[in-house]
């Protein structure tokens, strides 16, 4: 297989996609967040206290296990890469770790953060408690009252949540405020984004900082079967999770899924499957695929699944489609609740809903991965308990 082009270039761009869509005032803190970046990438210092606190505070390396009942089932091989193990029940913190070292090397005294489904706003607000910092996390009414439990985590925490309600309510417009305030507070304010999304150098920093999920997956496939998997699956909202495990693989012959939320059907429009069904656009500071209507507007995006719920993907996703190197499908809101309650039932492990639909993918496609005999490594981004409220009151409101 020949080695992928490195991506970005200079310029932030993956293909044609990327790059950096923002109000004038915020290139100077682009630059000196690029600058910073780079200098601590290459200091051995960073990456030690990284590291130390990626082993000894978050609890990584993940385990990776063979998921033995529902194998059986499926009647091939099926793997479990654990990212809900994690501190805060999900892989965001690998990348708040991250940011917030940079935040504190660059003397920046408060941090921002957007959040959909709470799990990066705790990442956050878990992040800064542990470093003294003071943490405002914008959050859409919407997701304050479907990710009620997150809201009272982060304020636990000691983190301030600001209820956004404007337009749809949910992560989009966290995001529109969080970049506001980050305007309008350059100077002292380090804005912690939670996916591969955002103008550069946020979209590579994220993915560098999630890369460590499928460095170590990597590893301990070999370990355990001596080969690499033949599918990696994973779910996709913005992509942090997904490309956090997709890129150690990126030279492998190895087939890479993103799963996007179909909601209620992609028949019905309402739905968050970006690059399944969206076009190019410019979102949130970069250009990648989004979900629109005829006059380039934004259409609000629908899933069960906060996490799930943005009308736009991180530009190396839309990178990684247009060259054919990964395949992105859907699944339906239905379709990842069977597939919570089967992981549930076979496995001891109650998924969040985001994982969820990347395990429904591998029940849906059973019959063709039987017949290839696949090894199929799901990237399992998060625990379930934040999500045991919204399967209830779906499936209370949809009893026949
Ligand atoms: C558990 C979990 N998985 C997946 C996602 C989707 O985000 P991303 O695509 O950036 O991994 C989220 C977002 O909140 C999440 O909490």
């Amino acid at each position: 297989m020949a080695m992928m082009k490195e991506v970005p270039d200079e310029r932030g761009r993956y293909g044609s996609f990327g790059g950096r869509y923002v109000p004038e005032t915020l290139i100077p803190a682009l630059d000196e967040l690029s600058v910073a970046y780079e200098q601590a990438k290459h200091d051995p210092a960073f990456h030690q206290e990284l590291d130390a606190l990626l082993k000894d505070y978050v609890g990584r390396p993940t385990p990776l296990r063979r998921a033995d009942r529902l194998s059986e089932k499926l009647g091939f091989d099926v793997y479990l890469k654990r990212e809900d193990l994690n501190h805060t029940g999900a892989h965001k913190i690998n990348n708040t770790m991250g940011q917030i070292l940079l935040a504190r090397r660059m003397g920046k005294s408060r941090i921002i953060a957007e959040t959909g489904a709470g799990q990066h706003g705790v990442a956050t607000a878990t992040a800064a408690a542990l470093f003294g910092l003071k943490a405002q996390v914008y959050m859409g009414e919407e997701d304050v009252k479907r990710q009620a439990l997150n809201v009272y985590r982060m304020q636990l925490l000691g983190a301030e949540v600001i209820p956004v309600s404007s337009g749809s309510k949910t992560l989009k417009d966290a995001t529109n405020e969080a970049i506001r305030d980050w305007v309008t507070n350059v100077r002292t304010t380090f804005y912690v984004i939670g996916s591969v999304v955002g103008p550069h150098p946020y979209p590579m920093m994220v993915r560098d900082f999630q890369s460590v999920i499928g460095k170590e997956a990597r590893q301990q496939f070999q370990n355990l079967t001596g080969t690499l998997p033949t599918h990696i699956v994973a779910p996709v909202g913005g992509g942090s999770n997904s490309m956090g495990v997709f890129y150690a693989f990126r030279n492998d012959p190895v087939a890479l899924i993103g799963v996007e939320a179909a909601g209620s059907g992609i028949e019905t429009g309402k739905h968050a499957a970006t690059i399944t069904v969206g076009m190019k656009g410019i979102l949130h500071g970069s250009l990648s695929y989004l979900l629109q209507d005829d006059d380039g507007q934004i259409m609000p995006a629908h899933s069960i699944s906060a996490g799930l719920d943005y009308p736009g993907v991180g530009p190396e996703h839309a990178y990684f489609h247009d060259i054919g190197r990964a395949r992105y499908d859907a699944i339906t809101d239905k379709e990842a609740l069977a597939a919570f309650h089967q992981l549930s039932e076979l496995e001891g492990i109650i998924p969040a809903l985001e994982s969820a639909h990347a395990v429904a993918w591998v029940i849906k496609e059973q019959d063709p991965l039987r017949e290839q005999q696949a090894r199929v490594l799901i990237n399992l981004s998060g625990r379930g308990d934040k999500d045991i409220d919204s399967v209830r009151d779906y499936e209370e409101g949809h009893h026949d």
